[in-house]
């Protein structure tokens, strides 16, 4: 059976009523990333920072899995074992889906992270400066977040995953992050096919050997289709 890795981004999330971060109106066109998603913008204001992942939580928490994330849990669901589900998103929404194992590269809104003894722990819906880690007590807590100058999580077992992998997937992300946007050369080297799934085609041609164009709550439902057989490929 072939194996899949899919690797989304905030595109996936867009339809669910979530931001992305470089559209027009994207999270990073009304905030500076070196205030609210770097370690030295923690350090400097860590109310700011709390505020900025308390809203996002609150979004997060109330907005509904798309068509895109249903479609994806679907896929995982009927090819136990064979489809590894990486995701740059800090939302739950692929969870909630029904998604059984997603790897969360860069962190989970939903958890916490004591910065002083690296216990974590389920975030409350409004996570606080000054609250104690319930596990050595200090008031260090912070979201579980990988900020930018971090180290993404699990890269291990990402990058065995895509050494192992017959096709790439990317879906909904502008490919401008490292390392994740590296992941579809390290894909290619190895010889698996490569597929983008985006709203429109990103920037450097020719880096995927193919695209899907369109939104991904109606795109990826198609291709889910197209894989496990029965629907014509998508054009
Ligand atoms: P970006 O905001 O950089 O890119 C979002 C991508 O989704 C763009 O390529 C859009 O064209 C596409 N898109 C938008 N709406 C879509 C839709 N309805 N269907 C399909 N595609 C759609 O977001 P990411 O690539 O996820 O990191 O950003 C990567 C990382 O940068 C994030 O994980 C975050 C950010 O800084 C951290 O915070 C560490």
């Amino acid at each position: 059976m072939k194996r899949i890795v899919i690797l989304t981004g905030a595109g996936v999330s867009a339809e669910s009523g979530l931001g992305t971060f470089r559209d027009k109106d994207g999270l990073w066109t009304r905030y500076d990333l070196s205030q609210v998603a770097t370690p030295d913008g923690f350090a400097r204001n860590p109310a700011l920072v709390h505020d900025f992942y308390n809203a996002r939580r609150a979004n997060a928490m109330d907005a509904m899995p798309n068509a895109a994330h249903a479609a994806l849990a679907r896929l995982q669901a009927a090819r136990p074992g064979s489809v590894t589900l990486v995701t740059q998103n800090v939302d739950d929404l692929h969870e909630r889906a029904g998604a059984q194992d997603v790897i969360h590269m860069h962190g989970q809104l939903m958890r916490a992270l004591c910065a002083a003894c690296g216990h974590r722990w389920d975030a409350p819906r409004v996570m606080a400066v000054d609250a104690a880690c319930p596990g050595c007590g200090k008031p260090r807590t912070r979201p579980d977040i990988v900020w930018f100058g971090e180290i993404p999580y699990h890269m291990d077992r990402i990058l065995a995953a895509i050494a192992a992998c017959d096709l790439f997937v990317a879906i909904g992300t502008s490919g401008e992050v490292y390392p994740a946007a590296g992941f579809v050369e390290e894909a290619a080297m190895i010889g698996a096919e490569t597929l983008e799934i985006n709203l429109e085609p990103t920037p450097v041609p020719g880096r995927f050997d193919r695209v899907i164009e369109g939104p991904a709550s109606e795109t990826v439902p198609a291709w889910v289709d197209e894989v496990l057989g029965g629907a014509a490929p998508v054009a």
